[in-house]
């Protein structure tokens, strides 16, 4: 059994469950998300339960015959070690079973609940997290050993010094690729309030205020509409963050992160920040995928626009600081029909290039056609 918030599970943990999974041959390998922990707190910005679940199902995919288990999380309250011990001692009468823990644990094991107890249940196998650590772990298992009867076995691993603190704020990247994108793709652990001011520095005021007004309309939307409220304030702080580069600058955006775009000289100019702030949105921001979406199709719009990519395009479309004529009444057909908003923008986007003599770009008129089939559909559907 190998216990932990797991908020984030990161390579430090793989790497520990690996090699006792190996040095022990263990024929299961059990990851417990914990329920409550005694001895800590959970941080503000946390993933819930059931996220923590599922990502530490998905490192389990990373560790030789392990599997991810929602017996303390099922049982609720505080998860007591030693409750869910012996629970796995009656599903498993007949097995030795092993409790895998890092330096700082069995550190602090003699203030555990019943740690007499828990020893007569399990071994504790021990995962040095620094490499100082050896000495110290030596040490701690002689005295648990003289006290307790606890039998320690020191697992010869190469510590990878990482904390789920750290995974969370950012400040490490080593996190297995699928927790790195789960984390991203949701917006996990992302500070909101840090990430405005961020944004507040990299644009000008009036930017900076067209950006507020479409992050509180995306919000407001996000609520009407059922989508998640993080990921439409993120898409919205970031969506026009490279909008006050040069021309120049953004070509050399493109060519950094390889984006491969077929703009003609018409619309270049009011167009290719939409490209060029997803990729940045990707590689500086770390967002995920639908927040660059969203991004990458607020300015024309594409065919298949998810719920956010279409909150993201009309929040932008007709915030409060919009003042054109049509802005609010855009703005009131939004809160009551998203779909008919979307439509209603890209038609008259389309009728005012044409009246400046300009044809749009292509994919506003494969947008345009698109959810008009779509919007059909649903109303053949009703
Ligand atoms: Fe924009
Ligand atoms: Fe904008």
């Amino acid at each position: 059994m190998f216990g932990g918030t797991f908020n984030p599970p990161h390579s430090g943990h793989v790497a520990a469950a690996c090699a006792c999974s190996e040095q022990l041959k263990l024929d299961k390998l059990l990851l417990v998300p914990t329920a409550v922990p005694p001895h800590k707190q959970l941080p503000a910005l946390t993933a819930t339960s059931e996220q923590r679940l599922e990502m530490t199902a998905l490192v389990s995919r990373l560790i030789p015959n392990a599997e991810a288990s929602d017996i303390e999380l099922a049982r609720g309250g505080a998860s007591y070690t030693k409750i869910t011990l012996d629970a796995l001692r009656e599903m498993y009468p007949h097995d030795e079973l092993w409790l895998i823990m890092g330096t700082d644990m069995l550190e602090s094991f003699h203030l555990w609940r019943e740690p007499e107890a828990i020893c007569s249940v399990a071994r504790l196998a021990v995962c040095a997290r620094d490499e100082g650590d050896r000495q110290k772990i030596a040490d701690a298992a002689q005295r648990l050993s003289e006290k307790f009867g606890a039998r320690v076995d020191i697992i010869d691993n190469v510590p990878l010094p990482m904390s789920s603190t750290g995974a969370r704020s950012g400040s490490e990247s080593k996190l297995p690729e699928c927790i790195a994108e789960y984390i991203a793709e949701r917006c996990l652990y992302l500070d909101i309030d840090a990430l405005r001011e961020q944004v507040s520095g990299v644009l000008g005021e009036k930017r900076f205020a067209h950006t507020l007004g479409c992050e509180a309309l995306a919000a407001r939307l996000a609520q009407i509409y059922g989508a998640d409220e993080r990921i439409c304030r993120a898409s919205a702080l970031l969506h026009d963050i490279t909008k006050e580069l040069s021309l120049s600058q953004q070509l050399r955006l493109c060519e950094k992160w390889s984006i491969i775009h077929d703009y003609d000289s018409d619309n270049i100019e009011a167009v290719i920040h939409a490209d060029t702030g997803a990729a940045v949105a990707e590689h500086e921001y770390r967002m995920g995928k639908t927040v660059c979406s969203a991004i990458r199709k607020h300015t024309v719009g594409d065919c298949d626009m998810s719920l956010v990519d279409k909150i993201i395009y009309i929040a932008d479309a007709c915030e409060e600081t919009r003042r054109y004529p049509g802005a609010a009444g855009t703005r009131e057909l939004a809160l009551r029909d998203i779909d008919a908003a979307v439509i209603s923008n890209m038609e008259q986007t389309v009728q005012r290039l044409a009246n400046l003599g300009k044809k749009p770009y292509y994919k506003t008129e494969q947008a345009l056609a698109c959810l008009i089939k779509e919007k059909e559909g649903k109303k053949i559907n009703e």
